[in-house]
């Protein structure tokens, strides 16, 4: 099995993999939307254990989480949510559905610095619920009433996701010594003492607003 970030060669399969599992069902271009937004916050899981036949085989998609990042978070808090998931039948209790959504939250703190996931789920999706709330350790925050289309309340639920940054932190301290005219630590006398102590914040990603993404007349002074 191999789990690996979504490709956009991969939405129609992912799209008829919700299909068949959900009763939520979105537009391909929603699936896009995701894709093209967020690439590095949804995966697929993907069977490989069959050789392909011909180089025009599809790939044999058996589960996905499909994540964006919230854009204009109402709390001002960077956070993500997970917009879908799924496992096909024959593919369940293997621990897909884990691995997925740990990808996910991963690639969230690390690409995004989000602070948090959120997520909706059925009142009645015993399965979904034991994932999210025994395995992963998501809180529910509150109930939604009404929430699906069939008019089924739909629970609110929020994970912390601070351990992960802590992780990655812990892990970028831990990459050896340096070695090599790079590893020489920076000679502070050749440093200008204009330049010296000076940090400059730069935005970066989606922390810019649409308003900033937005092209500018430059030719007016
Ligand atoms: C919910 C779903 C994604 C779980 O996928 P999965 O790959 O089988 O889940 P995992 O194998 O990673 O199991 C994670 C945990 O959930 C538990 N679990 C899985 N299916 C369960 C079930 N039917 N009843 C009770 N617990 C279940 C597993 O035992 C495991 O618990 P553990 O960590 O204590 O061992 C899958 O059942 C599914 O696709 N359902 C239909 C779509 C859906 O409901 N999506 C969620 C929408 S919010």
């Amino acid at each position: 099995m191999d789990i690996r970030v979504l490709q956009a060669a991969d939405i129609p399969h992912v799209q008829s993999t919700n299909i068949t599992n959900l009763p939520e069902n979105y537009y391909l271009k929603y699936y896009l939307y995701h894709a093209l937004s967020w690439p590095q916050l949804s995966f697929v899981a993907v069977d490989v254990s069959r050789p392909k036949r011909t180089p025009y085989d599809p790939p044999k998609i058996v589960g996905y989480v499909l994540a964006k990042m919230e854009e204009e978070p109402e709390n001002g808090i960077q956070h993500g949510h997970i917009t879908s998931l799924s496992v096909m039948r024959t593919h369940r209790r293997l621990g897909l559905a884990e691995k997925l959504m740990r990808q996910s939250q991963r690639a969230m703190v690390e690409t995004f610095g989000a602070q948090y996931v959120s997520l909706h789920v059925r009142l009645s999706n015993t399965a979904a619920l034991h994932l999210y709330k025994n395995t992963l350790g998501f809180e529910r925050e509150k109930v939604e009433p009404s929430y699906y289309a069939d008019g089924e309340d739909a629970h609110s639920m929020k994970m912390d996701l601070s351990f992960i940054r802590a992780q990655v932190d812990g892990e970028a301290g831990d990459e050896g010594d340096e070695v090599g005219d790079m590893g020489k630590k920076e000679d502070t006398e050749a440093v200008p003492d204009k330049a010296k102590g000076k940090k400059r914040r730069v935005k970066m990603g989606r922390t810019l607003g649409v308003g900033d993404l937005v092209e500018r007349n430059e030719s007016k002074t």
